[in-house]
């Protein structure tokens, strides 16, 4: 047994520590102690500590594992095999380098922490350890590449029936693809794709889903919310990223199958966009209206004031009343 592993057994018989008795029985500084402290709570261990009482463990991280996620997964495909990986700079770019090397589809790689996360619109998706789901995965649809949009939408559409599913959480889709509870973010996806011959010769779904986490940086503190904070209790992730492949894997097969037609209904029930007014802008031009309907080729209706049909393709849209 390691220092932490040490202090940790200690902690784990109940009540409070003092960090004198750990710094006895180790027989190390206090100060010691008290790094050791510090990085079990960066590795998402929940330590409270008190003047005059010393430590108290409250929560354990919720790590992932590669077996229970394969354990549940009822697929035929996606997430045969799903790898999870300790860190990677983006779960999209390594599932790039994987189809590229010839990976087949269905591949999902998991990290546990990327250190290049990104988003729509050349963002940046912060990605701390331990708390979110960090995956991607390689898809190879024999298809044009204005039929991918529709992916996104299925992707999106897969996310939120596998957490209602699973917690009855009330969540709901911000057209295209954003994963929301009430007005706030839980989940964004990134979907990008390589073409060649004006076929798609595979396209990577990225999904980050907000878990654990107990709070967010102050820039997107407004927007962003988690599981754990809509619930009040921490969730098994990998309990989420196999029910995920499982509900994905019948989205995509009935999409493939019947095209958007298969899922639309379902979607535009989901879908929290439309009936509102929204505020987006089509080549340069702001476009103002209430969003009416989504078409078969992953496209927002909206319904201008002067009584114009607008079809605004993708980039980002402000809802009101959501975000
Ligand atoms: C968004 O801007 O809403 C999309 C965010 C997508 C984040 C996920 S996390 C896993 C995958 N890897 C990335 O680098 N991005 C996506």
């Amino acid at each position: 047994m390691n220092t932490a592993e040490m202090i940790l057994s200690d902690l784990r018989r109940g009540g409070y520590v003092s960090g004198q008795e750990i710094s006895d029985r180790l027989g190390i500084s206090r100060s010691g102690v008290s790094k050791q402290i510090k990085s079990l709570r960066e590795r998402g261990y929940d330590i409270d500590s008190v003047t005059n009482r010393g430590y108290r463990l409250i929560g354990e991280p919720d790590e992932m594992s590669q077996k229970r996620i394969e354990s549940m997964l009822e697929t035929l495909y996606i997430g045969r095999p799903t790898e999870l990986l300790a860190e990677v700079d983006s779960t999209n770019d390594e599932i790039k380098r994987r189809a590229r090397a010839g990976a087949r589809q269905g591949l999902v790689v998991i990290a546990e922490r990327q250190s290049a996360g990104r988003g729509r619109l050349g963002r940046s998706w912060t990605s701390p350890l331990g708390t979110s789901i960090y995956e991607s995965i390689l898809l190879r649809p024999e298809l044009p590449p204005s039929q991918i949009p529709c992916i996104t939408l299925a992707a999106g559409l897969a996310v939120c029936r596998t957490l209602n599913e699973l917690y009855g959480c009330g969540a709901k889709i911000k057209w295209p693809n954003d994963v929301i509870i009430g007005r706030k973010k839980l989940c964004g996806i990134l979907t990008e794709m390589s073409v060649e011959d004006n076929m798609v010769s595979y396209a990577v779904v990225g999904i980050g889903i907000n878990v654990n986490n107990r709070e967010f940086p102050p820039e997107v503190s407004e927007k962003a919310t988690s599981l754990r904070i809509e619930l009040g209790k921490q969730l098994e992730r990998s309990e989420i990223a196999a029910h995920l492949s499982n509900t994905l894997e019948k989205i995509y097969d009935e999409f493939i199958m019947c095209g958007f037609e298969a899922f639309r209904e379902e979607y535009l029930s989901l879908c929290a966009t439309v009936g509102r007014e929204v505020e987006a802008t089509v080549r340069g031009k702001a476009v103002k209206g209430v969003a009416a309907d989504v078409l078969g080729d992953g496209g927002l209706v909206v319904l201008t004031e002067g009584g114009e049909k607008i079809c605004v393709g993708a980039g980002e849209v402000v809802v009101q009343g959501i975000y």
